[in-house]
């Protein structure tokens, strides 16, 4: 079966409340150069590892560049597993624009983004779980992890690195101030709200979470929202999808005989694409054929296969990694196949990480952002395969009841062209809560402009879809 990895983000984005003002060591990581950069920093960023249970947990933080001390702070994760949060630092939201660098070879520019997110937050980058980017430990066993584990190491993050915050910045900033995280998976919604009533210090007052494109059901994910997707958009024909709805009867799970066959089909007619956007162009690596034909004597992502070079122009903005989501797998207990076994499933098409990979392995931007050398922390990739990640928690439907009957809210999000984790299976486990629809179907509009549509549920569950 000619199988392609899909890759997908889940991030959940956490809304808290500074309810106490804490005492804390005073471990300040005041970031005072970035090669790259010749400008002035709008702001203060810090940086720093927040070490526990021989974990070094490697952060970014950087202070709103509008109102601190009313702007929410926002931890940020990227998915994978194994994907570390710069990513979203260089690629999506983060402070800085980055440039290849030239002559070849040489450092990438910064210049500043006009987009970031840093404009309206507080925002902490964060690498989870350990082994990830720059977060690293001594001890190899620390690279194991599943779904529990990271979620219960990301909060104690949390209640650490707020205790060195509210110590680095002013007092003022962070009192009262809010946090809005992009996390992994439910799970540390759950885990925070657990350590609210066991009244963990700092207490943080949870309000809410978000996440984009993220899969949660095996149930609603995968084919089964990539099938109506592909025909929706017009990828598939109509006797294609009819086909495969006839062969396979809407149970996509094992698909085997005529079934199989027609989802070969599909998959064959989606190949080529950009999975990330079917609207952005596919980045070719210019030193090889595969844009003309898959290279089967390696499978590697064309991200893998050239880690390190940089040669190639940033052509195509990298498109974010996630958890990977191979099209036949579905999320179960078990074993995660490590990024290089992934990989042997099928290749990761149109990503380019070369800048990042300059950046980050550069001695000197180590230095200036207090991460460890490579000697130590390990070179940085944009995904790893060195850490052992196991699923856990299964199925994140229970996790969405409790939280948003507990009164927290919810905007789950799907870019609407993200064939990784189409808005189609999104929609359809929203929906299936079962909850009542009190903001029906819609347009929202920003600039005057369409910019997706949203319905509104009870218990401030939102679903919205973001156009592109
Ligand atoms: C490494 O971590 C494991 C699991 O936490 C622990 O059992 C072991 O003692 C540690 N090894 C060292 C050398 O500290
Ligand atoms: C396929 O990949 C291998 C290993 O990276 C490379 O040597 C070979 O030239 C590639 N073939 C094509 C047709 O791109
Ligand atoms: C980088 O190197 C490639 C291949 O050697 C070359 O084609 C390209 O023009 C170079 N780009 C720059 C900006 O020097
Ligand atoms: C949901 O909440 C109940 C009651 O608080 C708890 O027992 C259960 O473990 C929770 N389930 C999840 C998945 O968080
Ligand atoms: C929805 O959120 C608002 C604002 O946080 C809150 O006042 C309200 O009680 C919530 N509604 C429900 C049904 O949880």
């Amino acid at each position: 079966m000619d199988s392609r990895s899909f890759f997908s983000g889940v991030l959940i984005c956490v809304l808290l409340n500074f309810a106490s003002s804490v005492e804390a060591a005073p471990t300040g990581s005041l970031i005072t150069e970035l090669p790259g950069f010749n400008g002035v920093f709008p702001s203060n960023h810090h940086s720093g590892y927040i070490t526990f249970d021989e974990k070094n947990l490697f952060y970014y933080f950087i202070v709103s560049e509008r109102n601190p001390s009313k702007d929410p702070v926002v931890l940020w994760l990227n998915g994978g597993p194994g994907c570390s949060s710069f990513d979203g630092f260089v690629y999506e939201h983060g402070p800085f624009n980055f440039e290849q660098g030239k002559p070849n070879g040489s450092l990438p520019i910064l210049h500043l983004n006009p987009y970031s997110w840093s404009k309206v937050s507080n925002i902490i980058y964060l690498d989870s779980p350990c082994g990830v980017g720059m977060s690293y430990s001594k001890n190899q066993s620390k690279y194991i992890n599943d779904d529990l584990q990271t979620a219960a190491d990301t909060h104690n993050f949390l209640l650490k690195v707020i205790h060195r915050l509210h110590t680095v910045c002013h007092q003022s900033i962070l009192h009262r101030g809010r946090v809005l995280c992009g996390i992994y998976v439910p799970t540390l919604s759950a885990e925070v709200v657990k350590g609210i009533k066991a009244a963990q210090n700092p207490i943080i007052n949870f309000k809410g979470y978000l996440i984009g494109n993220g899969v949660s059901h095996t149930k609603f994910d995968g084919l089964a929202a990539l099938v109506p997707f592909a025909h929706g958009m017009g990828l598939v024909s109509d006797d294609m999808f009819e086909e495969v709805e006839r062969a396979c009867k809407g149970n996509y799970q094992n698909p085997i005989g005529s079934c199989s066959i027609s989802i070969d089909k599909i998959d064959q007619a989606l190949s080529g694409l950009n999975i990330y956007g079917i609207l952005d162009p596919c980045y070719h690596d210019p030193t090889s054929d595969q844009h003309t034909e898959r290279n089967t004597s390696s499978n590697l992502p064309i991200s893998f296969q050239q880690l390190g070079a940089t040669e190639r122009p940033l052509k195509v903005r990298k498109r974010m990694f996630g958890r990977a989501w191979p099209l036949w797998a579905f999320e179960k207990d078990g074993n995660f196949p490590s990024w290089p076994e992934l990989a042997l499933q099928g290749s990761v098409p149109c990503v380019n990480d070369d800048v990042a990979t300059a950046w980050l392995n550069d001695e000197s931007v180590r230095k200036s952002i207090h991460a460890e050398p490579k000697s130590i922390a390990g070179p940085w990739e944009i995904c790893s395969d060195r850490i052992d990640y196991r699923y856990g928690a299964g199925s994140m439907l229970p996790y969405h009841r409790n939280l948003t009957t507990q009164g927290y809210r919810a905007l789950i999000y799907s870019g609407d062209h993200d064939m990784c984790v189409p808005f189609t299976g999104t929609q359809a486990w929203t929906r299936s809560l079962g909850y009542k629809i009190i903001d029906e179907w819609r347009s929202w509009v920003s600039n005057h402009q369409v910019a997706g549509y949203l319905q509104g549920y009870a218990n401030n569950l939102t679903f919205l879809t973001i156009k592109v």
